[in-house]
């Protein structure tokens, strides 16, 4: 038995909530097929799309289901086919969608021994070997759906949050790859007080601007003081561009998890597009080359 499964992109941080919030996009992801085999083994048997490693443990889905596995004492294989339309990288979570969507189509076809939220440690291995720390901001959402917040890591403790029903994410995407690795190295260790005190002010905020549908509010803690100053210099004309989304309506507008993606927070489908235009015609004067997104969030 064969199945396929969506694996979905990710947006994580959502600006105020560095390696602890994200969000599900609806319509963009890759898509993976997963079958038993009678080998014993876990084998990445095809990717199509981009280039990534095929070796077992050089695969973010391989060791992902490899830890899976071990948790269970299972020595049964699977073998793994991945579509990829998330280009690594882009900072959408694409290390994220391939170790989220193999660890829950194995889980299916052992006839599920965990819950979908106790396969995020599964997953987070995934995250480990892709960026050298195991954030659980992009699997999390990835297996979960809609926003989520990772209130602990040890233990690991994730919250699930509602998603305010008009929401709209444009996802802008320069075609550069920044590797997360290299842009977490630059982010400094510590933080000023006052940093910190509006970060948490903006969070909380944010939560509650689930909670209430309260879309202003939501746009307006879309604010951070400590990673984007630093980020937003690897992203061609970032204070540009945001200036275009938001006079153009958007709620808010912030670094797609590491980056180089950016995204604008708006309010209905009409909104959507017309902040998605503006930064497009935006980007296409500076010419610069670039995907674009526009999604739910579910
Ligand atoms: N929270 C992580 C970071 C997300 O910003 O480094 C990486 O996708």
């Amino acid at each position: 038995e064969e199945i396929k499964i969506f694996a979905p992109a990710t947006l994580a941080n959502l600006s105020c909530g560095f390696d602890v919030l994200g969000c599900c996009l609806d319509n963009v992801g890759d898509e993976m097929y997963i079958k038993k085999n009678n080998v014993n083994q876990v084998r990445i048997t095809r990717i199509t799309g981009q280039v990534l490693p095929m070796e077992t443990l050089n695969n973010v889905a391989g060791v992902a289901v490899q830890a899976l596995l071990e948790n269970l004492n299972s020595t049964q294989g699977f073998d793994i086919e991945i579509d990829k339309h998330i280009k690594p990288g882009s900072g959408i979570g694409s290390s994220a969608a391939s170790s989220a969507g193999a660890v829950y189509a194995v889980n299916k076809l052992l006839e599920e021994p965990f819950t979908i939220k106790e396969l995020i440690p599964f997953a987070m291995e995934g995250e480990r070997l892709a960026s050298g720390n195991a954030h659980a901001d992009n699997v999390a959402p990835a297996l979960m759906g809609g926003f989520n917040l990772v209130r602990s890591y040890q233990p690991l403790e994730v919250v699930s949050l509602p998603s305010p029903p008009q929401l709209r994410v444009v996802i802008l995407h320069p075609l550069i790859e920044l590797k997360t690795k290299d842009s977490r190295s630059i982010l400094k260790q510590s933080v000023y007080l006052k940093d910190a005190v509006s970060q948490w002010g903006n969070l909380g905020a944010l939560i509650s601007a689930l909670y209430t549908e309260d879309y202003e509010l939501l746009g307006r803690s879309l604010e951070d003081k400590i990673i984007e100053p630093v980020r937003s210099i690897l992203i061609p004309f970032f204070d540009d561009l945001k200036k275009v989304a938001l006079e153009n309506g958007a709620l808010g507008f912030g670094i797609s998890g590491s980056g180089p993606s950016v995204f604008a927070m708006c309010k209905g489908d009409t909104v959507a597009a017309s902040v998605k235009e503006a930064m497009q015609l935006f980007y296409q004067e500076k010419g610069i080359d670039f995907d674009l997104h526009q999604s739910e969030i579910n």
